[in-house]
């Protein structure tokens, strides 16, 4: 799809088909384009998960927490992005810079997810609310958990974006 195209299209989609599985060749283009993500220093201070059926269920309901993200365990399949350490030289700089690059890492990364998926004709949603201790169990790891990612043929309609004016997020100089 083309770039301008795929921006407007993805959006968090919070209702998916849950009659309709995600094929296999599609979920590893996602992950090829996720690995072809930029990181600092090359780190790559992250992992996936990815989960299908049950496990992927269990993931949802972490994400429910006091009524949030009830949409979560009907997504037939959901990515676990966790933190691994950060490589010696983007280390160094987060030290020197005061910079948590790997806060930036993850989120470049979940962005190729969302694109991705988009580019397959699927919706996902990003989640930064979830029960680190329920997820952990649900994946089996005790990495931190940074954020879950929803993917699935999508029953949303496409809405309007609502952001902040160019004014107000841009100050060209010079
Ligand atoms: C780091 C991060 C965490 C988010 N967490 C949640 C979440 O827990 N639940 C949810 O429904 N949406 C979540 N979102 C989706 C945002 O609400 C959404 O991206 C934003 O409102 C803009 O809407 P759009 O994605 O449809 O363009 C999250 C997005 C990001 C980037």
């Amino acid at each position: 799809m083309e770039f301008s195209r795929l921006v407007f299209e993805r959006q968090s989609d919070r209702k998916y088909d849950s009659q309709r599985n995600i094929e296999d060749k599609k979920i590893d283009r996602i992950l090829e384009a996720a690995r072809l993500s930029p990181s600092a220093c090359n780190g790559q201070p992250y992992h996936a998960y990815v989960c299908r059926g049950e496990v992927a269920r269990r993931v949802g309901e972490s994400c429910t927490k006091m009524g949030m993200n009830k949409f979560a365990p009907t997504a037939p399949v959901l990515i676990v992005i966790t933190e691994r350490p950060l490589v010696a030289s983007a280390a160094f700089g987060a030290r020197m810079l005061k910079n948590d690059y790997r806060s930036v890492d993850i989120g470049i990364f979940a962005s190729y997810i969302t694109l991705a998926a988009a580019d397959e004709g699927l919706g996902s949603c990003i989640l930064g609310w979830f029960d680190r201790e329920k997820l952990c169990e649900a994946i089996g790891t005790e990495d931190t958990p940074r954020l879950v990612i929803t993917l699935g043929y999508t029953l949303d309609g496409h809405r309007e974006k609502k952001r902040a004016g160019g004014e107000e997020l841009f100050t060209r100089l010079g």
